[in-house]
């Protein structure tokens, strides 16, 4: 039996969004803390995709609990210990040894071949944040987030967000600074392409080690993002849709390449993948500019970058690429934020989690 409800005892719930990269962050240099070996900068989505995180901590039970899309996770389980590396990096710094209760949903589905790692994350470090008190700025949550998934930090905040490698051997200088908030380019958007909903083969933290590894092309790899950092941003500030453009594409195919390179080589890229490239380059150079730009992560979707009025083109460009099964718009949002009582997934009385739907 549980002990009686404390009235003290309050959830918080976060709701937090995936994020797009678009100079692409891919070897660490050190795997404890997750350093990364280069710079990255990301487009932080809005919440057409989203995560929303409650958490409860009680004594009032023996053990931590959380739930994932309803369903009671063990504690075993790889992603579980990802974010438990989290919440007990926090719960040493706000002195407390309570258990908690983690309820967590992501508003698309788990299989739909998006990240949700990264909106899971950041909903996690947010919503604990407020539960332990500890008033952490976003600098400082990225720095918890890192450590949980490197790619995760740059949804602390939202717009256009750098990842700042840092130099530091504790890492206290690898964390995120935005560039520029949601609103400052109204009129750009991200055609998120799902492709594949099945589950990657090789997982991002073993895929980069292998790379810095083995891969001869690599080691150029890092000085060339730090440059590319530098140009993607000042294209973010102009809001020069060309710059940003031919950037994103080729920091795409550069990390891409590499992937290659790796021995034994990592292909994440499809023939439908290959498609969606040609198509945008074919509509590229029948404009005789760029006006689409795709980019890829640790996945064959794609992410096409355009500007509203060119949305029609680019649908129409991809339209005729069979193995595509569903396009979602979406633009830049504005970051984690916690949500009200009426939005949260535990009930804290009988220490439950509420059905949504
Ligand atoms: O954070 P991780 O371990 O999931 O790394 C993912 C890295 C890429 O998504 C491939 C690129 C990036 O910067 O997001």
């Amino acid at each position: 039996m549980y002990k009686e409800h404390q009235s003290n005892e309050i959830v918080h719930t976060a709701i937090a969004t995936p994020n797009i990269a678009l100079v692409k962050y891919w070897g660490k240099r050190d795997d404890k803390l997750i350093l990364p070996m280069n710079s990255s900068i990301s487009m932080t989505l809005g919440e057409e995709f989203n995560t929303r995180t409650s958490v409860l901590f009680t004594d009032r039970i023996k053990e931590d609990i959380f739930y994932i899309n309803g369903e009671r996770q063990d504690l075993s389980n790889k992603d579980v210990i990802e974010r438990f590396t989290i919440i007990d990096i926090m719960r040493r710094m706000a002195g407390r040894d309570d258990r908690v209760m983690v309820a967590s949903e992501n508003s698309f589905p788990t299989a739909a071949g998006l990240a949700s790692s990264a909106s899971g994350i950041s909903a996690l470090v947010f919503a604990v944040n407020a539960a332990l008190g500890l008033n952490l700025n976003e600098k400082d949550m990225s720095i918890i987030a890192r450590q949980g998934s490197g790619s995760a930090c740059r949804s602390l905040a939202g717009g256009f967000v750098k990842w700042e490698k840092g130099s530091r051997v504790d890492g206290a200088d690898s964390h995120i600074r935005q560039i520029a908030k949601a609103d400052h380019w109204p009129d750009l958007i991200d055609i998120v392409v799902i492709v594949s909903s099945s589950k990657k083969k090789v997982s991002s933290r073993s895929g980069m080690k292998q790379t810095v590894e083995t891969s001869t092309l690599y080691k150029a790899r890092p000085q060339y993002a730090e440059h590319m950092c530098a140009e993607v941003e000042k294209a973010i500030t102009d809001r020069d849709f060309e710059s940003l453009g031919l950037l994103t594409i080729r920091d795409s195919n550069n990390m891409h390449a590499v992937m290659l390179d790796t021995y034994p080589p990592i292909l994440y890229l499809n023939d439908v993948s290959k498609e969606i490239m040609l198509a945008i380059d074919d509509l590229n150079s029948s404009e005789g500019k760029i006006i689409a730009a795709y980019t890829f992560d640790a996945g064959p979707n794609a992410n096409i970058l355009t500007l509203e009025k060119h949305r029609g083109k680019v649908e129409k460009a991809i339209s005729g690429i069979e193995g595509i099964k569903k396009l979602h718009v979406t633009k830049a949002g504005s970051g984690p934020r916690l949500a009200g009582e009426g939005e949260s997934l535990i009930d804290a009385s009988i220490l439950k989690i509420k059905r949504t739907e």
